[in-house]
């Protein structure tokens, strides 16, 4: 892989628009995201640095140390820290890095393979980036891509330095061109069908991960009087655009333990539902048995 550090060109396409304030010998290294105020391509003003970028309208966006570009404008954020706050994020981090969910990551890259890996893939509310990750382990080939509405979740992703393009963003307003990606998915995160249409090219995959109806039973039964599935990303309201392509239901049982129990609480909405004293039995709690249960949809672009 390239220079970890460096953001990953691609080459000017012919008919793209040629940037101002651009380095000749940039020779137009064009970014994958579109400029989010005016929709024109992005472009390297310098090909050795690759730190600026900006559209023919001068519209410019500095990338990040890490590697990310902050494509999110003050219009599309409701909050001044939209997403997942960075308590949830690290949590999540912490939890994923275990390895509990490993056979989802697993499941996830056999979907996304099924079509070769020669891809470019989008993920949409990539998180702390742990399943592009376990995509980049499995393939060196594959064009990858996320997008969050999280600062800190875009910048831990970045960190993770694995070649992929990563912006803050949001899933309402896709910073990427129409028909510029082969497989979107969103794994536990919001989704907007019509911006997911625009951006797949045709005959392009979306494929939605949610939980099913066990999914951290054993953790809500701790919370709930009953069992109070977590309401998913669903777009099977919406399915003028796509065709329904299969479902998998994947599940395990986990014990989780000691701290871990707490970051599991945490990076799930039951964290604002649990009482502050169910939140201190489950950080005193050394051994956590549940169900964890996945629902991974396919769809294709019509
Ligand atoms: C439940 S987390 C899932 C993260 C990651 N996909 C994972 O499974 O580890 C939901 C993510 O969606 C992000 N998010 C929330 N609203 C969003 C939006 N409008 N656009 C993009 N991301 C958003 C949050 O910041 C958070 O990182
Ligand atoms: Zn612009």
């Amino acid at each position: 892989m390239s220079d970890p550090f460096s953001y990953p060109p691609v080459r000017l396409r012919e008919n793209s628009h040629p940037a101002h304030q651009i380095d000749e010998s940039a020779s137009g290294m064009i970014s994958i995201f579109k400029c989010p105020k005016c929709n024109a391509n992005l472009v390297a003003t310098n090909s050795a640095t690759n730190k600026t970028y900006c559209c023919v309208n001068n519209h410019s966006f500095d990338m990040a140390k890490e590697g990310y570009l902050n494509l999110l404008l003050a219009q599309h954020r409701r909050s001044r820290n939209p997403g997942d706050s960075d308590d949830m994020i690290r949590s999540r981090r912490r939890f994923l890095k275990t390895g509990y969910y490993h056979f989802l990551a697993n499941s996830i890259v056999s979907h996304v393979l099924q079509t070769g890996d020669n891809q470019k893939v989008l993920d949409m509310g990539c998180g702390e980036g742990y399943y592009l990750q376990q995509l980049r382990q499995a393939s060196n080939q594959l064009d990858l891509c996320g997008i969050d509405i999280s600062k800190t979740a875009v910048r831990l992703t970045a960190k993770r330095k694995m070649g992929a393009q990563l912006a803050v963003g949001s899933a309402f307003n896709l910073p990427l061109h129409n028909d510029s990606v082969d497989i979107a998915m969103s794994v536990f995160s919001p989704i907007s069908v019509t911006e997911t249409a625009r951006v797949l090219r045709p005959g392009g995959r979306l494929i939605m991960v949610g939980p099913g109806e066990r999914h951290l039973a054993g953790l809500t039964a701790k919370i709930y009087a009953q069992n109070v599935p977590h309401r998913g990303n669903n777009i099977d309201n919406s399915l003028a655009l796509f065709s329904p392509q299969g479902q998998l239901d994947i599940k395990d049982t986990i014990s989780v333990k000691d701290a871990d129990i707490l970051d599991l609480l945490k990076m799930t909405p039951y964290y604002w539902h649990a009482q502050p004293e169910q939140q201190d039995q489950l950080k005193n709690l050394q051994r956590l048995q549940t169900d964890v249960h996945f629902t991974i949809k396919s769809y294709q672009l019509k």
